[in-house]
């Protein structure tokens, strides 16, 4: 199947850097617009940027913080300005803080809930204030399938992983009959900085657990993500796709 998103925008969170990055660029790969988000780290953003020198007229990158209300809305004042208007937003950026419940201190909690679900609910918000008047849209939440499972020394990362697909199946039935289509993309074990702290040999008991032997790359989630972005897709909404090699 070839994409083709040339007359649209697309915004990207943790669009510079892991699974975003391989969205954002397979993206450009289509023609698309695109707009990739990140929070602070300057350098992957760079080389981002330059590797990607060849779609510079189509590559906006912005810096914030998801968690910040304000800060969300001032990126979306700033976009309408730039850009108009978007069909797509991929929501990515998101993070871990592990430990198990019995030691976790409370803060920790609360940052990985405020990044990945409060995250995704103001980026959600005000993307379909926009949406709802142009009567088209597409997002899709990056979840994961550990909020279906659960993971020892996960249980921040879970709930709020699982509170994702929550919001984005109610959000799917509030936006329905303005022709926008809320899905998740639920990754499994993908080859990003994300995972790279884990110990080898624990990476190899993850390794094992996984029926197509190997971990997934960004380009590997990108792809799903493009089709459930395209105008084909128009009839898929409230689900989630699992992208984990059988896992
Ligand atoms: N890798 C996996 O195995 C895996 C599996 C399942 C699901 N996922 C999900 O996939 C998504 C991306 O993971 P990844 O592996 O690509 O992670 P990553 O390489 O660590 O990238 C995370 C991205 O999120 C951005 N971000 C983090 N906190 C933010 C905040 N408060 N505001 C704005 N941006 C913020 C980061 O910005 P900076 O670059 O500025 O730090 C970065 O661009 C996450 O939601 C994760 O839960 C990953």
């Amino acid at each position: 199947m070839k994409f083709d998103f040339r007359k649209q925008t697309v915004i990207v969170t943790g669009g510079t850097r892991g699974i975003g990055r391989g969205i954002a660029e397979a993206f450009l790969e289509t023609g698309a617009k695109v707009v990739a988000t990140y929070q602070s780290n300057e350098k992957a953003a760079e080389e981002f940027t330059e590797s990607n020198r060849k779609y510079a007229g189509c590559l906006d990158l912005r810096r914030f913080d998801v968690t910040q209300y304000s800060e969300v809305e001032n990126f979306y004042r700033e976009i309408e300005q730039t850009h108009d208007e978007f069909q797509v937003l991929v929501h990515c950026s998101g993070i871990r803080v592990d430990s198990i419940v019995g030691m976790m201190p409370e803060e920790d909690w609360r940052k990985v809930i405020d990044t990945n679900l409060t995250g995704t609910f103001n980026m959600c918000k005000l993307a379909v204030q926009g949406m709802m008047r142009k009567r088209y849209g597409r997002i899709i939440v990056i979840t994961s399938p550990v909020g279906r499972f659960g993971f020892a020394g996960q249980s921040n990362y879970a709930a709020s992983k699982a509170g994702q697909v929550a919001l984005a199946q109610s959000l799917s039935k509030e936006v329905a009959s303005r022709k926008i289509t809320v899905n998740c993309v639920s990754p499994g074990f993908i080859d990003t900085d994300f995972i790279s702290d884990l110990p080898e040999e624990q990476k190899q008991t993850y390794l094992n657990m996984i029926p197509l032997k190997r971990f997934g790359s960004p380009g590997d989630v990108a792809y799903p993500v493009l089709f459930l972005a395209s105008s084909e897709a128009a009839y898929i909404t409230g689900a989630t796709l699992e992208v984990t090699g059988g896992l």
